[in-house]
């Protein structure tokens, strides 16, 4: 990305999972950046981060700080990006927002490069990056929906712990040795840090994902269905999702059902994996090689395989589907956003 306009960009969040991410990519890529803010509350402003051998004070975020900012890449959680990025936007910034905050806006574009780039051109000033379970599946289903169309989707999903930030991490860790050493453990994030009652995740399953909707569904699993629909740009695909944190630090893991509207043959759909951008296809049963959350942590691709064809229905097909959730759940998708928004000014 030589020979380009260079960017004045803030990360917002950026002493947190994702933001830590995003500032590594943000280097690694060699992103155009002139100057690089980076932002959080009060509680780490003074923190100093390292970027490409230099030291950045991390500051407080106020409207402020936007004054100057062209790209703010957005990770502080929604009330942060609710109460900032239209103050962000007012100063001239294209904001990247990883937060629920404004998804399902119908003047926000959601987006997944791989699925959706154009829908980019269609922001005023927000662009949402989905959440972390929804952009691996539809990355993985978009081939099978260009080239057979979905009627219907029904996903299980196994996220790590570092779905709920860095907190949520020191929990699991801290847990892991409280129970190796037989003391009493004392559950403070998980499921959810807002919900007065909390669960032990070492050595555990939990079937809950953010807070319990009036239907029974968590919002997690909500977020799954109506996320899908809009970047599929298909109110017509039945979505019914099941989420549950797993003890897993990085990388989500899926067992997607999805019922096709045309017939299909296994070996044309391996090749649509092998061929689809950001997929990699690891499906080899005979040697045991299929996708595994340890394998994909600290990669920017989504893993596909398992691949088989559901017993009852000719057009029903199995797949398992793993992915990092802070690199393409969060930190890549909004740096491809970047790049994208980068290339096109
Ligand atoms: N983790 C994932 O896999 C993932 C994936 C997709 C989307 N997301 C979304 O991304 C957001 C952040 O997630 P995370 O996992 O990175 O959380 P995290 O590890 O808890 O980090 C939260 C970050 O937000 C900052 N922050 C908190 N309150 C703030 C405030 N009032 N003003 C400014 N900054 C504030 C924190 O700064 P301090 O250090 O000062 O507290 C920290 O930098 C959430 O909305 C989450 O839903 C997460």
């Amino acid at each position: 990305m030589s020979n380009q306009k260079l960017f004045n960009v803030a990360v917002v969040g950026a002493t947190g999972a994702v933001g830590e991410q995003i500032i590594g990519l943000l280097e690694k890529r060699n992103f155009p950046i002139n100057q690089l803010k980076l932002l959080s509350s009060a509680r780490s402003a003074g923190t100093k981060v390292t970027f490409k051998g230099q030291e950045i004070v991390v500051e407080e975020a106020k409207p402020e700080s936007f004054e100057g900012v062209e790209i703010a890449l957005f990770s502080a959680g929604g009330d942060v990006s609710k109460a900032l990025a239209p103050a962000a936007v007012e100063r001239g910034a294209i904001c990247i927002d990883n937060t629920n905050a404004f998804r399902m806006d119908p003047d926000t574009p959601l987006v997944v490069p791989e699925v959706n780039i154009d829908a980019i051109n269609e922001h005023k000033g927000i662009i949402a990056n989905p959440n972390c379970s929804t952009i691996q599946m539809v990355a993985a289903l978009k081939p099978l929906q260009d080239r057979y169309g979905i009627s219907r989707i029904i996903v299980s999903t196994y996220q790590a712990v570092s779905g709920a930030g860095a907190r949520a991490i020191d929990e699991m860790v801290r847990q892991s040795s409280e129970v190796l050493a037989g003391r009493e453990v004392e559950p403070q994030i998980l499921p959810v840090g807002a919900l007065p009652v909390k669960h032990q995740i070492a050595f555990n399953v939990i079937p809950q994902i953010d807070k319990f909707q009036d239907n029974g569904y968590t919002l997690e699993e909500m977020k799954m269905v109506r996320e899908t629909k809009k970047i599929m740009d298909d109110e017509s695909i039945e979505v019914t999702a099941t989420c549950v944190r797993v003890p897993v630090v990085y990388g989500h893991s899926e067992s997607v059902y999805v019922e096709l509207k045309n017939e299909y043959e296994l070996e044309d759909v391996r090749k649509l994996m092998e061929n689809a951008p950001g997929i990699t296809l690891v499906d080899d049963p005979a040697n045991q090689q299929y996708p595994l959350a340890t394998e994909a942590a600290g990669k920017p691709d989504v893993f596909v395989g398992r691949l088989r064809r559901d017993l009852g229905h000719t057009r029903g097909l199995n797949m398992w589907i793993v992915s990092d959730n802070l690199m393409k759940g969060a930190a890549w998708n909004a740096v491809q956003i970047a790049e994208f928004i980068a290339i096109e000014q």
